[in-house]
């Protein structure tokens, strides 16, 4: 049994978590993932509250164990979603973009565990100092929006700075990786882009097919001057992104080229104009599968390589 301090903290049977995906983890993703005992995270990114509040509801309609809202908190309706978080007695929430400072104290008077999304070591000692349970360390290698160090150099240099639990992210799509970010010291795993294709998962059946005939370097990231890269599956929209990075864009031009564009892939399968964001183990995920099995898979897998490592040296 892979057992870690995470799971005694958070109350769940497994340490993995279901990463937050804007447009695409909802209340179904993450009520699944949570039922079959992980950590379900809503992408509240964007998200009217009310709609937010339908979602957790959908949440509660599948499973009684704990999940989580993720928060970005640079947009608009940041406060309303905490009113909501608080008011549905939501238990984790998970933030990125932006510091949780300001909110700590009322989230942590609701009760609520903090856990927020860190690219750097020296953020994740803010992080602790202000007052998060957790951190989720997360790699370059990671769909959507992204730091510039790897997994594996980021995870044990967090590990060894901070004294909360700390969750790897960017990379995890099998035992193996998650066996091997347990050995640089992580106390679990996000795992994103493998739940993409979950049966469970609401996205696009377009978006699922670019993940599954993903190879190794299918993903880019693009946007690298504006402060706010993004790995994506390199399609057209990519090399026109790319593209204009090369002719000098501004960071504006490149921020209004990228607007609704993720919703566009979601929403209406658009592959080719659309966002696909994607991390670079989507060459890896090749299976439709239910939540349950994706977890249940990556606990044996990790067990299996564990004991497979201790037999080979
Ligand atoms: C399509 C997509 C959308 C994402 N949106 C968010 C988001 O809204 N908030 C967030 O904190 N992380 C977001 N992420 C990052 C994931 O939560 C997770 O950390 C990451 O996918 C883990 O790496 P992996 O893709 O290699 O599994 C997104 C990732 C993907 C693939």
């Amino acid at each position: 049994m892979i057992k870690t301090d995470i799971c005694e903290l958070l109350n769940i049977e497994y340490p993995i978590f279901q990463g937050a995906m804007a447009w695409i983890a909802d209340g179904t993703l993450a009520g699944h993932v949570s039922k079959a005992g992980g950590l379900g995270i809503i992408a509240g990114g964007g998200m009217p509250s009310e709609l937010l509040r339908e979602e957790i509801r959908v949440v509660k309609s599948i499973t009684d164990k704990p999940f989580a809202v993720n928060l970005m908190l640079m947009m608009a309706e940041v406060e309303e979603q905490i009113d909501v978080c608080i008011e549905e007695g939501v238990p984790v929430v998970t933030t990125g973009a932006g510091n949780p400072g300001p909110y700590m104290e009322k989230l942590k008077g609701a009760g609520i565990k903090v856990i927020p999304v860190v690219p750097s070591v020296a953020l994740a000692k803010r992080m602790e100092r202000v007052g998060a349970d957790a951190v989720i360390a997360e790699g370059t290698e990671a769909g959507g929006h992204i730091g510039q160090i790897t997994t594996l150099s980021l995870v044990p240099q967090v590990k060894e700075a901070v004294n909360i639990p700390v969750i790897a992210a960017g990379g995890i799509a099998n035992g193996k990786q998650f066996a091997a970010t347990l050995a640089l010291g992580a106390d679990g795993v996000q795992v994103g882009t493998r739940f993409i294709v979950a049966h469970e998962c609401n996205v696009h059946e377009n978006y699922k097919e670019s993940i599954i005939k993903a190879k190794d370097r299918s993903t880019v990231s693009t946007g690298n001057h504006t402060g706010h890269p993004v790995r994506v599956i390199n399609n057209k929209l990519a090399k026109e992104m790319l593209q204009m990075e090369k002719d000098g864009a501004t960071s504006e031009a490149l921020e209004d080229m990228g607007r609704g564009k993720l919703r566009l892939a979601v929403k209406d399968g658009d592959i080719v104009n659309g966002s696909v964001m994607a991390g670079q183990v989507a060459s890896m995920v090749s299976k439709r599968e239910s939540c349950s099995e994706i977890i249940l898979d990556l606990i044996e897998d990790a067990k299996r390589e564990l004991d497979a490592l201790k037999n080979r040296f």
